[in-house]
């Protein structure tokens, strides 16, 4: 059907609707002018001690999860209750969701709204009113040990999913974007520096904190550990200063990341770094006395950083059991149903499903007389890192479990990793489930590195290597030399290179850490109750080297305006799997791209079919690339996307809308966003190198021309 055909009936699906996305963000309703004046009433009353008791975490241990700073009841000001993290509440026990990186692999920004609004919630019912958490450290390698923590390797779907998972917590309590900036090496972390050039930072690393905190409120940043330019982020002017406060207009307040965030008194109190987390060392009365004395600190600095941890305070109506006007919850909400259908619903959209040959998935349980489960993993309950983004639930779906029930009346046997394989041949099918644990990446914490050998304690860190560890490795290559038809299924926080045996094996599923309920969303795929919707957020190389060089002993990081696909485009290299890619049980086809010009922005609309034979999901994803520019460039960058789910033969028109202002590139020497003169080609597809559709506009003397 050409677009002049198509029915006016078909619905219509936007790609991003701002407005449900920032419904009941607390911040955004905030009488600023009416806050102004009470915040320097309250201040007017205020000693030096009180202030400076407000610029401090309290005690270094958390209490039941909460990390406490300031408040004083002779003011009537409630202290901060500081609460971890992006997959769920790290107090007691909560709703364990799927990991940030699987969310991303979603794609669906309702949804991410949805989850933050979920854990803003249960943090609130643990007594806590601060989240730490987005982490949205851009994903440069995806050997970065905290991958899991965030969004993805492009800074557009970054911001998206940032943005709402931020608005969706501040429906709660205060959310506070971490790690700012450029934190994306984890061993070196404390040491390292990260060196960028303005361009490569504003235009690559810095716009999704920008959209958390200009669009979203976001009340609160945590500083980050490493350096930027030689500058610990924790006391560097240019970020906290110049870019924060002075570009973005950020209202809030800046908490240190924990013990080492903090690396001066009155360097970091004069850039900016409002708040010493979990306590006062260097913000200790000692220290702040003598950097008084010397002159190196006024006491307006010390005033300027209690003044905006106090505004926020009075800005979300904070009382000791009370925030965003809400009284605490009732804790019943923790682990509610609800939060764990929901924590399931993103499991089951974040699967990625990467190689289905023969269509050998799903399974057909009444075809299906046996079925050999694979692996230690197949038995584990793997919910990801367990440095400070650990989160603990009641209970967990393992996949062997999920596979034993969804497949009744047939014989599942499981095999774990050291048993012998020969028997694999009797089996109709064999799921191996192999991938990495806390062990292999996640939050480096090096005295626990040092106790772990092993016990259970968090370890962690970078991965050197992008493959699986030999073990796991083996695994798969013994199962393949047995098996009549192997299914290998995935679970880890990043990308995983495949090339040395991903030939041997008929299906191959990226699970990730699905949270509590993954196991039972991962059976809902291999048998076909849902269709496999994730798509990838980080490129899968075939070989590491496709990516630019890592080395997790290195105390410098350069950045370049080339993370992820962009530097695969940029080196001519051809991924195993590119970002952005997923394959479905059925097949759609995206067709007649409409472009028009809408005041300063193009809305695209593309007409969205289900092609094949069962219900499913599609991500469409727009991609911009400028030729004849005078500077350096990605070959494209998304730019926008949306999901569109569909019914057999159903069929859906998606609108992406793309900003003039979103195709600004940075001038360093004005310190200003520029629209440059060139040729702009939109192209929207299926993932980044699945992009049928094309419209090219020139940009010239102020205005636009389709060519
Ligand atoms: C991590 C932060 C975390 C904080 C508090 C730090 O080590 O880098 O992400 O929020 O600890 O647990």
């Amino acid at each position: 059907m050409s677009s002049s055909e198509r029915s006016s009936d078909d619905p219509i699906v936007k790609a991003f609707d701002a407005d449900s996305i920032l419904a009941g963000n607390f911040a955004l309703g905030i009488d600023h002018e009416k806050i102004e004046r009470e915040t320097d009433e309250l201040l007017a009353r205020m000693t030096l001690a009180q202030k400076i008791n407000e610029i401090r975490g309290t005690q270094p241990t958390p209490i039941e999860g909460l990390y406490y700073a300031g408040g004083d009841e002779s003011l009537g000001l409630a202290p901060w209750k500081m609460v971890d993290g992006p997959r769920g509440a790290r107090s007691g026990t909560a709703t364990a969701f799927p990991v940030a990186i699987a969310r991303a692999a979603t794609f669906d920004a309702d949804l991410e709204r949805r989850v933050g609004q979920a854990i803003g919630l249960e943090v609130a019912a643990r007594g806590g009113n601060v989240l730490l958490a987005p982490t949205i450290n851009l994903l440069r390698h995806p050997g970065w040990g905290r991958a899991q923590e965030t969004y993805s390797e492009d800074p557009h779907h970054t911001g998206v999913m940032g943005l709402a998972f931020v608005c969706g917590a501040q429906n709660h309590v205060l959310t506070s974007p971490k790690h700012f900036a450029l934190n994306n090496l984890e061993n070196t972390r404390f040491d390292l520096s990260s060196e960028i050039d303005a361009r490569t930072l504003h235009e690559v690393y810095l716009p999704h904190f920008k959209r958390c905190v200009v669009e979203g409120g976001a009340a609160s940043v945590m500083s980050a550990y490493n350096k930027v330019n030689a500058v610990y982020c924790g006391e560097n002017p240019e970020l906290l200063d110049e870019i924060l406060r002075g570009d973005w207009d950020f209202r809030g307040f800046v908490e240190s990341d924990w013990f080492l965030g903090t690396r001066s008194t009155a360097p970091s109190l004069n850039a900016g770094m409002d708040l010493e987390m979990p306590a006062g060392f260097r913000y200790s009365d000692e220290n702040l006395e003598e950097a008084l004395a010397s002159g190196e600190l006024f006491e307006e600095v010390i005033h300027r950083s209690a003044r905006r941890s106090v505004y926020q305070k009075l800005a979300w109506q904070l009382g000791d059991e009370s925030v965003a006007g809400k009284k605490r919850p009732d804790v019943s909400v923790v682990e509610c149903d609800e939060h764990v259908s929901l924590a399931r619903e993103a499991a089951e959209k974040s699967i990625v499903l990467l190689k289905n040959q023969g269509d050998v998935l799903p399974l057909e349980i009444a075809a299906t007389q046996s079925i050999a489960v694979v692996g230690d993993l197949a038995d584990a309950a793997n919910l990801g890192d367990r440095g400070s983004s650990m989160v603990t639930p009641t209970s967990v779906s393992k996949p062997l479990q999920a596979i034993q029930e969804a497949a009744a009346g047939v014989r599942v046997e499981h095999f774990p990793s050291h048993a012998d394989f020969s028997r694999l041949a009797e089996f109709d099918v064999t799921i191996v489930v192999a991938g990495l644990t806390y062990l292999d990446e996640g939050e480096f914490i090096p005295t626990a590195q040092k106790e772990a050998e092993d016990s259970d304690l968090a370890r962690g860190g970078d991965r050197a290597e992008l493959v699986l560890p030999l073990p796991q490795r083996d695994v798969i290559e013994r199962a393949s030399a047995r098996a009549k038809k192997l299914v290998v299924v995935l679970q880890g926080g990043s990308a995983i290179v495949v090339r040395e045996w991903v030939d041997r094996v008929d299906a191959l599923l990226m699970s990730w850490y699905g949270g509590q309920d993954g196991g039972r969303a991962l059976a809902s795929m291999l048998f076909g109750e849902v269709s496999p919707s994730g798509r990838l957020p980080v490129t899968i190389p075939r070989e590491q080297a496709q990516f630019m060089p890592w080395d997790v002993t290195s105390l410098r990081v350069d950045h370049d305006l080339y993370p992820g696909y962009r530097w695969l485009d940029h080196e001519g290299h051809e991924p195993e799997y590119p970002f952005g890619f997923g394959l479905s049980y059925t097949t759609f086809e995206v067709k007649a791209l409409r472009v028009e010009r809408s005041g300063d922005a193009f809305v695209c609309r593309v007409d969205v079919c289900n092609t094949g034979a069962r219900p499913g999901a599609t991500v469409i994803q727009l991609y911009v690339g400028c030729t004849e520019s005078a500077i350096p460039r990605a070959k494209k960058e998304l730019k926008g996307f949306g999901r569109v789910a569909l019914d057999p033969g159903a069929e859906a028109t998606l609108e992406m809308t793309v900003q003039d202002d979103d195709l600004r590139f940075y001038d360093a020497d004005s310190k200003s966003w520029k629209l440059e003169d060139c040729r702009y080609g939109i192209r929207v597809g299926q993932s980044s190198l699945d992009l049928p559709l094309e419209a090219n506009y020139q940009r010239a003397g102020g205005g636009w021309r389709a060519v």
